[in-house]
């Protein structure tokens, strides 16, 4: 019988050379005896039919891309081809730290670079995304106190602003949740952070700038009370790209801190693709890191140093999404001093575009913002379309909706971080785009609800899908 090769080419097995490629290789049982069925198209049409199905989908090679405390700056591409270098791209994880100077070389730099950055002295680059690196930096604080015999340490503080990773972390550590309230500014209520604190609270998680995109201005007076306390600060550094340069959270008194390297070093967060969460301590939290940290000997080879001595252990298989360090660290070197004219221009762009609206939407914290900004949308939604609307209605002007209905203290939330990348007059353009929702609001909302209308998938009855999802592809 003739394989399915030797049907569809016409000929006697194919060979190379003296070595036919089926004979004698795959027992005969196995060989398939039909046509296989598979359509028959040309380089041109696949690359066709992958072309019209990317291009249905929305990125930041499309447009605007404002999607709060998503940090949708752009990915220089230099940065895709150096991560995708061969020796960094084929660097098998169980090789040796002889074999892989290069790559140990560079996480080390890395390390270093992020100590500069945030003002801390280690660093762990394994966990794989912001919320992992919470629940990293919670372990660690948790092991602190296990091992200098403060168990009764129990409580972790988190602002009613916070991240729901936040949360959810410490909860997995184990940890009991007290929530502070915010004051009238957006900020940690002083008053109730002092009522809450006593000899059980291990730790505050906070996040600054804030989810609101505000500045905690009494951050100091919080690190003193904490320490006083016997607790420690753990910062959220999911909105490090706000204070690059100007600021660290060493200087703000903080002990843990997490990076969302996929935000504040390119590497887009929206996109849900790997990301990287490396933690930062203060030199008496470094012998808790998990294990192995990268090192350099005396002779100026790295190694991985498992020798930890109260390490939580590993945290993530092998050392963290490599890919997306080379990429933070090419994008730290190619900025370098310029990280801080980033930060600055991306709260610029945040406070531009909040001015601009302003009045027309309601702004429930009029103050100046940081990288990011929160409108309610709540006089529209009396209007008759609520955020969601809006949300959709931009999707028919080529701009990626904000993050709508976070942070939770804002009724009708729609948060908008604009990032540094932008010109002004794609920021105009997003201006007049919401100035010019708002009026079809006030005019003929039926218009808006009919939204998005130039979509592929036009509105989605979301409720019916998280009840009854459907994940069969084709029926
Ligand atoms: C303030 C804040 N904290 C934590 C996280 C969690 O990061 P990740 O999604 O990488 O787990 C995010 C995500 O955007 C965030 O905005």
């Amino acid at each position: 019988m003739k394989t399915i090769f030797e049907k569809s080419t016409g000929v006697d097995g194919v060979s190379f050379g003296e070595c036919k490629l089926t004979e004698g290789i795959i027992p005969e049982t196995l060989l398939r005896k039909d046509l296989i069925g598979l359509p028959q198209l040309s380089e041109l049409d696949v690359m066709r039919h992958y072309k019209e199905l990317s291009d249905r989908n929305f990125c930041i090679e499309k447009g605007f891309y404002p999607l709060g405390s998503c940090t949708m700056k752009y990915n220089p591409k230099v940065n895709e081809l150096l991560a995708g270098l061969e020796g960094f791209a084929n660097l098998h994880p169980m090789q040796s730290d002889e074999d892989s100077q290069g790559a140990l070389e560079l996480m080390f730099n890395l390390q270093e670079k992020l100590k500069y950055i945030t003002g801390m002295d280690a660093v762990t680059l394994q966990p794989a995304a912001g919320a992992h690196g919470e629940l990293t930096g919670m372990m660690i604080v948790k092991k602190y106190f296990e091992v200098k015999g403060e168990t009764q340490r129990t409580k972790v503080i988190i602002p009613d602003s916070a991240h729901g990773t936040n949360p959810a972390s410490a909860k997995m550590c184990g940890f009991e949740i007290v929530e502070v309230k915010s004051n009238e500014k957006g900020q940690v209520d002083i008053d109730a952070l002092k009522s809450l604190l006593d000899e059980n609270v291990a730790a505050i998680m906070m996040t600054n700038p804030n989810t609101l995109g505000i500045f905690e201005e009494k951050v100091l007076e919080i690190s003193d009370l904490m320490h006083k306390n016997g607790s420690l600060l753990y910062y959220d550094g999911a909105n490090f790209n706000a204070i690059m340069g100007w600021t660290n959270p060493a200087l703000m008194g903080f002990d843990v801190v997490h990076l969302n390297l996929h935000k504040t070093f390119a590497t887009p967060h929206g996109g849900g693709g790997p990301g990287a969460g490396p933690v930062a301590v203060k030199e008496y939290l470094k012998e808790f890191l998990p294990s192995p940290v990268v090192k350099k000997d005396a002779d100026g080879k790295y190694y991985r140093d498992y020798d930890i001595k109260h390490t939580i252990g590993k945290v993530r298989s092998f050392y963290g999404n490599f890919g997306v360090l080379v990429r933070a660290y090419a994008y730290i070197l190619m900025m370098g001093d310029n990280l801080k004219l980033a930060s600055a221009d991306a709260v610029l762009n945040a406070n531009y575009i909040k001015e601009k609206l302003k009045g027309v939407y309601d702004l429930p914290y009029d103050q100046p913002c940081m990288h990011e900004f929160v409108l309610s949308g709540e006089k529209q939604h009396h209007q008759g379309v609520s955020t969601l609307g809006i949300a959709k209605r931009l999707m028919d002007s080529n701009c990626h909706p904000p993050t709508v209905y976070f942070p939770l203290i804002v009724h009708e939330a729609i948060m908008i971080e604009p990032t540094e990348s932008e010109s002004k007059a794609v920021l105009d353009g997003f201006i007049d785009t919401m100035l010019k929702i708002a009026k079809e609001i006030e005019e003929n909302p039926e218009e808006v609800l009919k939204s998005p209308q130039t979509t592929p998938i036009k509105r989605v009855d979301e409720t019916l899908a998280a009840r009854q999802p459907n994940l069969v592809f084709k029926e």
